[in-house]
């Protein structure tokens, strides 16, 4: 079961004095990687006694791991934070199913009351790394156990601030409703990665329009994706949107116009590779950069 789901199966129970607790930790969690008992204690208002029971309980459920100088936060703790922020704010009433469970990021299904289809992405940027560190230092090592979940809180701010850049120039983004701690609320888009697409009706089309949304995001927003390929597109049959914006780098970046040329090759290598649909990587780049209007596009 992945931590979202532990959260989500758990969260139900968790009473009023746990999510003080769990807040406790949240609010010292950029300064410390481990906290102590007393420090619970005195930002809860709570007896030692209810904070020891209530720690064992949230340890039980998967919340928090003890090390010797205290108890961390895992991110099953933070999942549950974020879970119930949605939920009070009446933006969702629970959790769905996985839709995609990666590398940097665990996505899963999520409904409103209206019956609004949500999708919800919970950052885990670093998690390889973060899982070969923790089997080499021992289970219950603090270690940058609270610097990885921080980490992921700025990750989800900053896709949450470029396509928040992106959506009113009319870029293909999902629209994020809301962010809670490491997560995104987003809308739910139906369609599949244009990976997984082995022939397209109209695949000029479709290149053409990445291409344009690269543009504006780049001379209008100001911003590169620099992660874009087929992984990051999603393609419903009709349209397209470019997912995936937490390392996006803006215009001023050094490394932006290298980023952007890179952005661009993905693409052309996938259409070309797959659809033989071929496009100048010069011409393409002048387009992209607002240095020519036109892309001449040509089919084999
Ligand atoms: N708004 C959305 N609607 C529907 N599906 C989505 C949405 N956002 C993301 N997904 C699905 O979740 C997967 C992972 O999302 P995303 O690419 O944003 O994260 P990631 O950091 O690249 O994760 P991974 O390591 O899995 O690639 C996507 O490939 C896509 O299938
Ligand atoms: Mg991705």
């Amino acid at each position: 079961m992945s931590s979202a789901e532990v959260a989500a199966s758990n969260v139900k129970e968790l009473e009023p004095e746990d999510i003080t607790i769990l807040q406790a930790f949240e609010r010292s969690m950029s300064a410390y990687e481990s906290v102590p008992l007393q420090y619970l204690t005195k930002y809860t208002r709570l007896h030692a006694d209810e904070v020891q029971f209530r720690l064992d309980q949230l340890h039980k459920r998967g919340f928090i791991i003890r090390n010797p100088l205290g108890y961390s936060l895992v991110a099953a703790g933070l999942d549950a934070l974020a879970l119930t922020g949605f939920v009070k704010r009446g933006l969702i009433t629970g959790m769905g199913h996985p839709i995609g469970i990666g590398k940097e990021a665990d996505v899963f299904d999520a409904i409103s009351d209206s019956g609004l289809r949500y999708a919800i992405k919970f950052y885990r940027l670093g998690r390889t790394s973060f899982r070969a560190a923790r089997r080499k230092r021992g289970y219950s090592s603090p270690i940058f156990q609270h610097r990885w979940l921080v980490m992921n809180v700025e990750a989800a701010k900053r896709e949450h601030r470029a396509i928040s850049i992106l959506q009113p120039l009319k870029v293909a983004v999902p629209k994020v409703v809301a962010r809670e701690r490491h997560a995104l609320l987003m809308k739910r888009i139906d369609g599949n990665l244009l990976s997984e697409y082995s022939e397209l009706r109209d695949a000029e089309t479709v290149l053409r329009e990445i291409l344009w949304n690269v543009r504006t995001s780049y001379l209008e927003g100001g911003i590169v994706n620099a992660d874009l390929s087929e992984y990051n597109v999603l393609f419903d049959g009709r349209r397209i949107w470019i997912i995936d914006w937490p390392q996006a780098v803006e215009k001023t970046h050094p490394n932006s116009l290298f980023l952007l040329e890179r952005d661009v090759m993905n693409i052309l290598r996938f259409f070309r590779r797959k659809f033989r649909i071929e496009s100048n990587p010069s011409a393409a780049s002048l387009y992209v950069r607002g240095m020519s209007d036109t892309l001449e596009i040509v089919s084999a």
